[in-house]
């Protein structure tokens, strides 16, 4: 059974129609011909139930694996079916599990899956886009005119992390009177202006009003007539959306453990010779002696590739056979695809650094009280290996084909 193709609906802050819109999209897919489900991601304040009726249908396990609802021809998977109205409080990596699981280990038949993301952009959000991975079409933003900003950093999250950006709707784009008058109560429309910034697509507004909140009170939120537009907009875009291609290493996978290997080996040699070290210690405060573990990930993260241990050790960078974790003074955790991009200084368009997939989380460093000196070091090495183009250019071959 293939993946359906998934669309995330997420947005900054909360309450401001998420789920609503995927509810709307999921209902417009459906009457379109189109087989369609709704992976509910907001764990923790799950609220789809005030949207569809969830009593007409039940979430099923067969054996290892989820069966979801079936509610009025759409498949749902939500928490609420396993724990009702109970509060869920997960801490990251079990939320994690029950995303791959959510999307992986559930018999989804559906041809599209919209995914209704929690407010923010943080874990959760990350985790689906990475476990969605290539089935993902890519994500449709909800904002208020008062969240701006918020649609903004979203727009700019989606670059960072290579998140195909379908379009955004303006969800409570003005209050409409049952009179049809129109207030800004939210403040004046910002998408057209997003559209400038961005060049993203507007599929458009909707407003709020007292019959659309009342229908919804009755379990019929499919918005009809005009007000449906920036929906039918939406389906179309996703309907004629193509899923991202696989990566160079994905279709690589099992050559890439063999390759970092000797590229490891091959670093730590290039970096005796070419890198003062001395000059390091002196810019980082770093004294030698510590034991630091590199991990070498997959792209998702998913699988340790390998992992080495490295100490400076009298002015030079040595490998450490044997040392056990409590050895181990820092742990950093990085992939293929970051070191390529962060050497190349760029990725989707925009500059790139080993500082910014710091501050996005793509190098993780642990060890306690070492973050400051990790920026530094992050910030130093960088800057070396971008200044040296001799060095760049022999690794540009590899690098390009790292990043396809
Ligand atoms: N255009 C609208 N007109 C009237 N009511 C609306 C409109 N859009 C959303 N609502 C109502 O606003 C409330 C919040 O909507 P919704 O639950 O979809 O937001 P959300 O962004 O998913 O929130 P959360 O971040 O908590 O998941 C709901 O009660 C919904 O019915
Ligand atoms: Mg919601």
């Amino acid at each position: 059974m293939s993946k359906p193709k998934a669309v995330m609906v997420l947005g900054g802050k909360g309450g401001v129609g998420k789920t609503f819109i995927s509810v709307n999209l999921a209902l417009h897919l459906r009457d379109s011909g189109k087989t369609v489900g709704i992976l509910d991601t907001d764990f923790g304040a799950s609220n789809i139930g005030h949207f569809i009726d969830l009593s007409k249908g039940s979430m099923d396990f067969e054996q290892d694996r989820f069966k979801p609802a079936n509610v009025d021809g759409i498949e749902v998977f939500s928490i609420s079916f396993i724990v009702g109205d109970k509060t869920v409080s997960m801490q990251g990596a079990q939320y994690a599990e029950l995303i791959r699981d959510a999307v992986n280990n559930t018999e989804w038949t559906c041809e599209y899956l919209i995914v209704d993301c929690p407010p923010g952009f943080g874990d959760e959000v990350r985790t689906s886009a990475k476990v969605l991975s290539d089935s993902l079409l890519g994500s449709i933003i909800v904002m208020i005119p008062a969240h701006y900003l918020d649609a903004k950093r979203a727009i700019e999250l989606h670059r960072d992390l290579g998140i195909p950006l379908l379009g955004v709707i303006e969800n409570m784009s003005y209050f409409e009177c049952e009179h049809g008058g129109r207030y800004p109560i939210f403040g004046e429309s910002m998408i057209d202006k997003l559209v400038e910034e961005y060049g993203v697509t507007a599929f458009g507004k909707i407003p709020l009003r007292m019959d659309i909140r009342e229908k919804v009170n009755k379990k019929e939120p499919k918005l009809e007539g005009d007000l449906a537009e920036p929906i039918l907009r939406a389906v179309d875009v996703i309907v004629n959306a193509k899923p991202r291609k696989p990566s160079f290493l994905e279709k690589m996978k099992k050559y890439v453990k063999k390759w970092v290997d000797k590229l490891v080996v091959e670093a730590i040699l290039a970096i005796n010779k070419e890198i003062d070290i001395k000059g390091l210690q002196d810019a980082t405060g770093y004294k030698g002696g510590s034991i630091i573990r590199l991990n070498i990930y997959d792209d998702d993260y998913d699988s340790l590739l390998t992992q080495g241990d490295f100490m400076i050790h009298e002015g030079k960078l040595v490998a450490v056979d044997g040392a056990g974790y409590d050895d181990v003074d820092v742990v950093i955790d990085v992939t293929p695809s970051v070191l390529a991009h962060a050497i190349l200084g760029e990725r989707n368009g925009k500059p790139y650094s080993l500082e910014d997939a710091y501050r996005l989380g793509e190098v993780r460093v642990w060890g306690r009280g070492r973050q400051a000196q990790a920026i530094h070091f992050l910030k130093y090495a960088w800057n070396i290996i971008r200044s040296r183009e001799d060095v760049m250019n022999k690794i540009a071959p590899v690098i390009a084909k790292i990043v396809g």
